[in-house]
Order: C-alpha cells, then sequence, then structure tokens
C-alpha cells in the first residue's frame, strides 16, 4: 500500500481553555498523495496556517493524527523532509543570495541517515545528491544577483531566493504559507511559473495557501475549501486541466469554470462564517 506524503485523520486543534476555547480545527481529514500539488484557500481565520503549522511540526495536534510520509511531523523535519516558506522570506540579511541558498546545505549531514530509515520514499530516499545552487537560481531569474545582499533585491527577488532555498534541501514535501500575496500581479505570475518548473523537476508534494482563486486553480491538482468556525475542511475539487499550465491557460473556459466554482464554494464557505 502507498503512503501519502501527508495524511490527516480527525485532525483537531483547540486554542485556549474552557469558555475561551476556540476550535481553530475540528475533525479534519486530508489525504495528499505523493507529488501532488495542494492548495488551502478559505476566509481569514478558517485554520488554513494552523493546518500548514500541524503538518511542520510547529503545532501539535489535540485529537487526531497527522503523519509525513507514515511517520510523526517531528520525525519528519529531523529527516529533513519538509521544507517551509513562509508568507514573508526570512532571509539572513549578511549573506548574499548564494550564501543564503547554500547554507541549508551545509548545515545538513545527519538528516541523510535519518532519510535511510523511514521507508516509502523510494528512489527519492537516502543518497540523493544536492542540486546544483547556481544553476536553481539561474533558472529563477536570479543569475545576475547572487552575490548581492537582501536588502538589494526587491521584494519578489527576495521570495524567489527563499523558494529556491527551500527547495534546495529537495524536501519530499514542500508547506507554503501565502508566499505570493505580498507581491504584485505581474511578479506574482512570473513565480507561478518558477515554482512549477521547481515542482515539475523535483517531484515534490506541495501544501500551498492562497488567497488567490485564480492561483490555486492555475497551479493545483487539488483545490482544498476551508470554512471557519469551526475551522474545517467544506469542499475538495480536483483541478482536471492538462500542464504544462502556461498563460494560454487563461484564454480557455474550462479554466474559468474552475474559478466559478471555487468562488461559489467560498462564498457558501463565508456565508456559513456569518451565520455562525
Ligand atoms: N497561537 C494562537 N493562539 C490562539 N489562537 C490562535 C493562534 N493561532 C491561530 N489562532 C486562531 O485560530 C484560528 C485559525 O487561525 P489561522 O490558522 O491563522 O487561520 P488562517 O490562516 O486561515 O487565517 C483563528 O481564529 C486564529 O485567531
Ligand atoms: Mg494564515
Amino acid at each position: 500500500m502507498k503512503v501519502s506524503a501527508i495524511e490527516l485523520d480527525s485532525a483537531r486543534k483547540v486554542y485556549g481553555h474552557g469558555a475561551s476555547a476556540m476550535v481553530a480545527l475540528s475533525d479534519v481529514d486530508l489525504s495528499i498523495g505523493p507529488g501532488r500539488f495542494v492548495s488551502l484557500i478559505g476566509p481569514s481565520g478558517c485554520g488554513k496556517s494552523t493546518l500548514l503549522r500541524l503538518v511542520a511540526g510547529l503545532e501539535t495536534a489535540d485529537g487526531g493524527s497527522v503523519r509525513v510520509h507514515g511517520v510523526t511531523p517531528d520525525q519528519a523535519c529531523a529527516a529533513k523532509l519538509i521544507g517551509f516558506v513562509p508568507q514573508t522570506p526570512a532571509l539572513l540579511p549578511w549573506r548574499s543570495v548564494l550564501g543564503n541558498v547554500t547554507l541549508p546545505q551545509r548545515i545538513n549531514t545527519a538528516a541523510a541517515r535519518r532519510r535511510e530509515r523511514i521507508g516509502d520514499l523510494g528512489e527519492r530516499g537516502a543518497g540523493k545528491a544536492p542540486p546544483d545552487m547556481l544553476e536553481l537560481l539561474r533558472r529563477a531569474g536570479l543569475g545576475e544577483v547572487v552575490h548581492r545582499l537582501p536588502a538589494q533585491l526587491s521584494g519578489g527577488m527576495q521570495q524567489r531566493t527563499a523558494i529556491v532555498r527551500a527547495f534546495g534541501l529537495q524536501p519530499d514535501v514542500m508547506l507554503m504559507d501565502e508566499p505570493f500575496s505580498a507581491l504584485d500581479e505581474f511578479t506574482r505570475e512570473t513565480l507561478q511559473d518558477q515554482l512549477l518548473d521547481l515542482w515539475d523537476e523535483l517531484k515534490t508534494t506541495v501544501l500551498f495557501i492562497t488567497h488567490s482563486v485564480q492561483e490555486a486553480v492555475r497551479l493545483s491538482d487539488t483545490v482544498v475549501v476551508m470554512a471557519p468556525r469551526p475551522g474545517r475542511i467544506v469542499d475538495v475539487i480536483d483541478i482536471d486541466l492538462p500542464r504544462p499550465r502556461n498563460q494560454r491557460l487563461f484564454e480557455q473556459s474550462s479554466f474559468h469554470e474552475y474559478e466559478d466554482l471555487i468562488r461559489d464554494r467560498l462564498h457558501r464557505a463565508w456565508r456559513s462564517a456569518d451565520a455562525a
């Protein structure tokens, strides 16, 4: 039996106690196969970041279970299975672009041994060669700026550096919390292209949070719609559109039909939030 890359079983997260207890996630079931690109979308406060943080091992579930390739998030983190890209890129200001993206590789020795003990990673298990970071930077359009400091880069370039750094460790699971939401539309579309290229080449499983319906449909194999109070999954929609998904996609009626469908489900999620 194939083990899911990410598996949540009746996962529950409650913040606070007694009368002020707040159910951030209620009975969340989600199973994501290896190599899939899955987006989470839903009104603010519906638990998207909480779900991501449970998978990343930054929070622990109060009920149910969370597994990454069959092991706990803590074990998966120790084996460097997980990459995390937050909303704002946390680059070291005194290191160059190249210095920032190569640092994690240099401090990544014990992880290979831990990976060997985790089954079902197949050829992605032990002993994979580290990627050529200069080449990854070039492909992300950063070839000219590898020696610059973060402060000398635009916001889009900083975010690209953070994404290359995260992919550089070749994590099996990449968790991204609204990584493009602070960027203008043009930069955002360019970064979407580059993310899809990296994902396609490195065969990473991606769990991606966005506020943009268009972005969710363009990028994803599956879009998961969430609703708040309590935070929960209300819809799981497979996006059956061919890849590669380039700019021509926006001219196709099937693309817009998916957008309409997800907008409709989101409106329902908002109405249920208002009614609560
Ligand atoms: N550390 C925390 N302590 C208390 N409440 C929290 C904490 N983190 C999140 N919450 C609450 O849990 C709910 C879900 O938050 P979050 O996962 O950040 O939602 P989203 O990312 O969908 O906007 C919100 O009501 C939020 O206020
Ligand atoms: Mg959030």
